[in-house]
């Protein structure tokens, strides 16, 4: 019999899709691994039950326990599922700048959601590096309270050795290892560093770039002043990245930086010409791409991820319908 046992086993082992329509005029290729494909609608699903088997393994999570994490909403859904069937409870800690649909996904799940005000200067839909501070301060409230096990995004080894061992591992064998390029839009970096990591090991030749929204460039140059508004959500915080240090530069060749409109236009052009439809971190990764093939990686094979699904931005002006 060929049926799984439950949702927790559809994770994993993604599409790889070539965007024939995207590159009809242009010289090379694009691949996108539709990491949306999977129960919560997200990368994060995969990161969630690493995090859970890593946390077991090493007899850091007890039978029953709470699980607390700050989420941009993907995170959380991933968890939320991985708690919900592994049985431990969840409390998800949210901004509420961050699209609705996360959360009513969560709580859904089963998951206890805290939403947390943003600071008065922000704006819906941006969640800035304050902002999540503010969530980062709940989230270890309610870690002491409960004496829960705080999954950690930012820090957890977890986060990027998901990528590693399963996205990289995925799409190594989809394209045979003919992979000349890999470029992702930052949240943690996770998937970045993690994904990058494996290719480099697999071939030190493929080039590894980071993404970031042009208004709250970190890593790239010249560095972000002002108020670093944007509206590409799941990344773009403007702060320190743990899983950026002195070891994991090696896997890094550069930093690209997207506007807002280049993001949105390219989420929209994958709808309309290949019928994807993707969140907007996505359409980062697009433009980047596109920007990658049309300059100096001028026919090369491109790797892309889609982090998450458009459906999650139901509730912001990304699709419209007048
Ligand atoms: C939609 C979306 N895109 C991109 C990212 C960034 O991923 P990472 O944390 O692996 O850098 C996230 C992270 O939550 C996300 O939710």
């Amino acid at each position: 019999m060929k049926y799984c046992k439950n949702v927790l086993e559809t994770i994993g082992n993604t599409p790889l899709i070539k965007l024939n329509n995207i590159t009809k005029n242009i010289d090379g290729n694009i691949f996108l691994k539709l990491e949306y494909l999977s129960p919560g609608l997200s990368k994060k699903d995969k990161v969630a039950i690493q995090m859970i088997k890593d946390a077991e393994n090493k007899g850091f999570l007890k039978k029953g326990q709470t699980i607390v994490e700050l989420t941009s909403g993907n995170m959380g859904t991933g968890l939320a599922i991985a708690c919900k069937l592994k049985g431990y409870e969840f409390i998800a800690v949210m901004s509420e700048g961050n699209s609705i649909e996360r959360a009513k996904m969560m709580k859904a799940f089963g998951a206890k959601v805290v939403l947390v005000p943003q600071l008065p200067e922000s704006i819906k839909g941006q969640v800035s590096g304050g902002d999540l501070q503010l969530v980062e301060e709940e989230a270890q409230r309610l870690t002491n309270k409960y004496n829960a096990f705080r999954a950690d995004q930012f820090k957890n080894p977890s986060t990027y050795r998901a990528g590693e061992l399963s996205t990289a591992k995925e799409i190594i064998d989809q394209l045979d290892g003919k992979i000349d390029v890999f470029t992702d839009f930052m949240g943690t970096g996770g998937s970045f560093i993690g994904i990058s990591k494996a290719f480099k090991k697999y071939n030190k030749q493929v080039k590894c770039f980071g993404i970031e929204p042009n208004n709250a460039v970190k890593y790239g140059k010249p560095q972000s002043t002002g108020t670093f508004e944007h509206s590409i959500q799941g990344g773009g915080y403007m702060m320190d990245l743990p899983f950026i240090n002195e070891e994991t530069k090696n896997y890094i060749d550069g930093f690209i930086s997207i506007t807002d409109d280049e993001a949105i236009k390219h989420t929209r052009l994958l709808a309309s010409e290949e019928c994807i439809f993707a969140g907007i971190s996505t359409g980062a990764n697009l433009a980047a791409a596109v920007k990658l093939l049309k300059n100096e990686y001028s026919g090369k094979n491109i790797v892309i991820i889609a982090p998450d699904s458009g459906t999650k931005y139901l509730s912001s002006d990304l699709w419209q319908y007048k």
